[in-house]
């Protein structure tokens, strides 16, 4: 129907006819000229109708926003006045000659250039109207380039693309499964898969050696900015490669993507154990675009005359530890009781601090509700440790380890936010050398990957002293966002059998849930290992986006629901009967579920 899109209608074109297809952007009466914005997915272009062209000139005074035309007019350079360098079309403008309306519209529900003036809800019941947003569009195309990159990245490094299967069973990746009950056997339920993972095992012991798929994960788990119960992944396993293989074909990926799509050099990625992450950044996703970092006093503290620190200061389970913010001496008491506020949604009981503001003057240059419990002594080797300088405020973390590094953590990105000290630019790196598990708060382990990642010892160390072994699993970070995480695999049995012991999963569940893959394991598997990405994390980095949400076409709401279709919806009895369900009165009488 059309000759060109609207958004590539440019000056090399001037004199030529051409037949555009869109939308009207944006309608304008000019004293007898009539100016229609046409838009379509590659942008926008002004066509004037004047009252010349009568028939065409009569309709277009007829069309109202979101109406679809045809139209057909000739390319003209426009009035040096009237050229917009705001818009990529700006320099032209087509004389309109024809129109056909090909639909009319509705007034829409919300104009398309006031999105942030209607709540989220409104956008995602009428999803269709919002992605006709340029900034949805540009989102949704740049996604589509960049699958197709990583496509073209891994095709030509030998990678197959195979799919497996969504009805399956549960695979262990640490969020509740979503189920599909079995018509033909009454009583029995598929799970989706929350990941690939053991089919992608399977197929390196079926000898596929390298694999990809961009893939379908489904997780029933609390929601956030960065996590949808539906998103996808940038699949990968490979057979024969050790880990140090892995990461740099992963990492090589990431840069081809950058370079290609952003013209962004990434460069050589850094690689930093979980620990001195934890350590330096609370964080097991350390954004290093921030430069502030937290330093342990513990030694300092642990005879000091305050309980509050010198109490975890002593206990190997705890942690004192400081950061120091350059500049923030001029925070207020609302803004300080504020980040007190918000560390104690990380467990922290309260938040110390010390303001310096003159530190020539010793002691008597610095304003804390603390200073009292500590001997000058004391202060003096802290400023000296912190490098503090007059302007600093430092804060202060004493609990258990893990509140400390969470709720300073948390702090320090935030604070760093409000602060606006964030620095341009990407900071990707490798976090390495994980624990193999972690407490489960109820006396047991659990593992901090998925149980099928390999240590880094043998079968009798681990067994020996589980809590102290480390994993061969490594996570890509890329500005404080967790992009991918993989890991070499156990590929020996008794190693998977060892690692089911120590999870608490007796003989009996470990070959109910998983004995296909340890019999697979048996009939000769290749040493293997791989990786995930999560692609609407990596888009929504590569847009500039605040939310995975804005790189996906149809996502579901804080509460998991799609708005737009009413999913989850209810089904009519005969469909449960056929299934053999019956629901709980209290299913049956709640308000359907949102
Ligand atoms: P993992 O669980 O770390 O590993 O997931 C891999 C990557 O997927 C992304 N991701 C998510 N993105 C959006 N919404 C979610 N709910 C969500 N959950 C995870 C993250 C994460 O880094 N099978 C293993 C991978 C492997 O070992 O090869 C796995 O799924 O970016
Ligand atoms: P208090 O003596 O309880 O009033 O505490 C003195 C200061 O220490 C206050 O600024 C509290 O916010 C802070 N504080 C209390 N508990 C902790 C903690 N666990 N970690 C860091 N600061 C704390």
């Amino acid at each position: 129907m059309r000759t060109h899109y609207c958004g590539s209608v440019t000056e090399s074109l001037i004199d030529d006819t051409v037949t555009l297809c869109g939308w009207v952007d944006r309608r304008r009466d000019h004293g007898g000229v009539i100016f229609l914005d046409m838009r379509d997915r590659e942008g926008i272009v002004q066509v004037v109708f004047d009252p010349d062209t009568e028939e065409a000139f009569a309709l277009a005074d007829k069309v109202r926003s979101e109406y679809v035309l045809k139209i057909t007019g000739r390319v003209r350079a426009r009035d040096g006045a009237t050229v917009n360098p705001a818009m990529a079309t700006g320099k032209i403008e087509v004389l309109g000659k024809a129109l056909e309306l090909l639909s009319s519209a509705a007034t829409p529900p919300f104009p398309l250039d006031a999105h942030h003036s209607v709540g989220e809800d409104v956008r995602l019941k009428y999803r269709y109207m919002d992605l006709r947003r340029p900034d949805m569009q540009k989102n949704l195309m740049m996604r589509a380039r960049i699958t197709s990159s990583v496509r073209r990245y891994l095709d030509e490094h030998g990678f197959l693309d195979i799919e497996t299967p969504i009805l399956t069973r549960a695979t262990p990746e640490g969020a509740r499964d979503y189920l599909v009950p079995s018509r033909t056997h009454a009583g029995s339920f598929f799970a989706l898969p929350q990941s690939p993972q053991l089919f992608k095992q399977l197929l390196m012991v079926s000898g596929f050696d390298r694999y990809y798929q961009i893939a379908r994960c489904f997780r029933d788990e609390d929601l956030r900015a960065d996590r949808q119960p539906e998103f996808t992944q940038i699949d990968i396993e490979t057979s024969f490669l050790e880990e140090l293989d892995i990461m740099s074909l992963t990492e090589g990926m990431v840069r081809t993507l950058f370079k290609e799509q952003l013209d962004v050099e990434l460069g050589e990625f850094s690689q930093m154990s979980w620990h001195e992450a934890m350590e330096r950044y609370g964080s097991d996703k350390p954004d290093l675009r921030i430069p502030l970092e937290l330093v342990s006093i513990d030694d300092l503290m642990a005879s000091v005359d305050f309980k509050v620190f010198s109490g975890p200061a002593q206990d190997e389970a705890g942690r004192v530890a400081a950061l120091k913010v350059s500049g923030g001496a001029s925070l207020s008491r609302k803004e300080i009781d504020d980040y007190t506020k918000y560390v104690s949604i990380y467990g922290a009981k309260g938040l110390a601090w010390i303001k310096v503001n003159q530190l020539s003057a010793g002691v008597e240059g610095l304003q804390s509700p603390i200073l009292k419990f500590m001997p000058d002594a004391v202060v003096e080797q802290l400023m000296t440790r912190l490098g503090a300088v007059d302007g600093d405020i430092i804060f202060f973390g004493a609990d258990k380890r893990s509140v400390v590094n969470e709720a300073l953590g948390a702090l320090r990105l935030r604070v760093a936010e409000d602060l606006g000290l964030v620095q341009a630019g990407w900071a990707p790196l490798w976090v390495v050398d994980f624990p193999m598990f972690e407490d489960d708060g109820k006396g047991g382990l659990t593992p901090l990957h998925h149980p099928f990642t390999a240590p880094n010892c043998d079968v009798d160390a681990l067994r020996a002293d589980p809590a102290a072994a480390l994993s061969r699993a490594y996570d890509m970070v890329l500005n404080g966002t967790e992009v991918g995480g993989g890991s070499i695999r156990i590929h020996q049995q008794d190693m998977q059998q060892a690692v089911f012991d120590i999870l608490g999963i007796d003989a009996e569940e470990s070959i109910e849930k998983f004995g296909f893959l340890l019999d697979a394991l048996k009939y000769g598997a290749p040493p293997h290992g791989g990786l995930a990405f999560g692609l609407d994390r990596l888009v929504m980095l590569m847009v500039g986006g605040q939310s995975i949400r804005d790189v996906i076409a149809f996502p579901k709401t804080q509460s998991a629901a799609c708005v737009m279709t009413d999913a989850p919806g209810q089904v009519a009895e005969q469909q449960l009967r056929d299934l053999s369900i019956r629901l709980r009165q209290s299913a049956v009488s709640a308000p359907e579920s949102q």
